[in-house]
């Protein structure tokens, strides 16, 4: 039998209050079924009710500010999701990297904050389609890689791997190419410090309820980082069931 893979949510900027409790009613509801591991990461507005009323949910944080407190209008730093019991951080993911500009220097601070504050951070790294097409995706995840993963860090990071054309495309790699992808990940990853070794690399970008069923069984794909369909809770706990 395959080992738990880890599900990650990512709902993106989506759902209000009563759909957001709704959904995470029927999980529950629906516990028995669901094999994988996973974690939830709703909008910051609604992470600390969900948090306080479903105590057997993993949250996380789509965000993070690098500091834990100060003159940043706007911001929510790691001290503050970890004081609303949230878990995890997604970090880089290429959205806020192209709307909010986000480098990889401000990327290697955000990833260090959460390691400190003992959150774990879900670091996201992928080509988009230009540099696929050159078959430039080695390079790119390169210097996703080795810029911005703390070097003499000992705690646990997550890696995912999304490539950008594949996000809300509905288009996705091969398994074999994934799975290509997360072996060069591990390589770059444990050269910048052995103990990445066991680093759990999951895969997102355009994963359904049909599709995760490959990607699930493949060895070298430690889980899934979903969008669209984490908003769609059937469809999002077939993914979980799926073993
Ligand atoms: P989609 O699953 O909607 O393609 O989004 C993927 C994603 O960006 C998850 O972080």
């Amino acid at each position: 039998m395959n080992k738990a893979k880890l599900i990650v949510a990512n709902w993106k900027m989506n759902f209000l209050n009563q759909e957001a409790l709704n959904f995470c009613k029927k999980l529950i509801q629906k516990r028995k079924l669901i094999k994988n591991k996973y974690v939830i990461c709703p909008p910051t507005t609604l992470i600390q009710q969900l948090a306080l009323k479903f105590k057997n949910i993993s949250f996380g944080s789509q965000d993070c500010h690098y500091d834990n407190f100060g003159p940043y209008t706007g911001d929510i730093s790691v001290e503050m999701l970890k004081n609303i019991n949230c878990k995890y951080v997604i970090v880089g993911h290429s959205e806020r990297r192209k709307h909010h500009f986000e480098n990889q220097s401000l990327l290697k601070r955000k990833l260090e904050s959460v390691i400190k504050s003992n959150l774990l951070p879900i670091y996201c790294v992928g080509e988009d389609i230009k540099d696929k097409r050159k078959g430039k995706t080695n390079n790119v995840l390169l210097s996703q890689l080795k810029n911005t993963i703390p070097k003499s860090n000992k705690k646990k990071i997550i890696i995912a791997y999304e490539p950008i054309w594949a996000i809300g495309t509905g288009l996705t790699p091969t398994v074999s190419e994934i799975e290509k992808v997360n072996l060069y990940i591990k390589k770059i990853i444990t050269k910048i410090n052995s103990s990445y070794k066991k680093t759990l690399i999951i895969y997102g970008g355009s994963v359904n309820n049909k599709n995760s069923v490959n990607f699930l069984k493949s060895e070298f794909i430690d889980g899934l980082l979903v969008g669209g369909t984490s908003l769609k809770v059937d469809k999002f706990i077939s993914i979980l069931n799926c073993k």
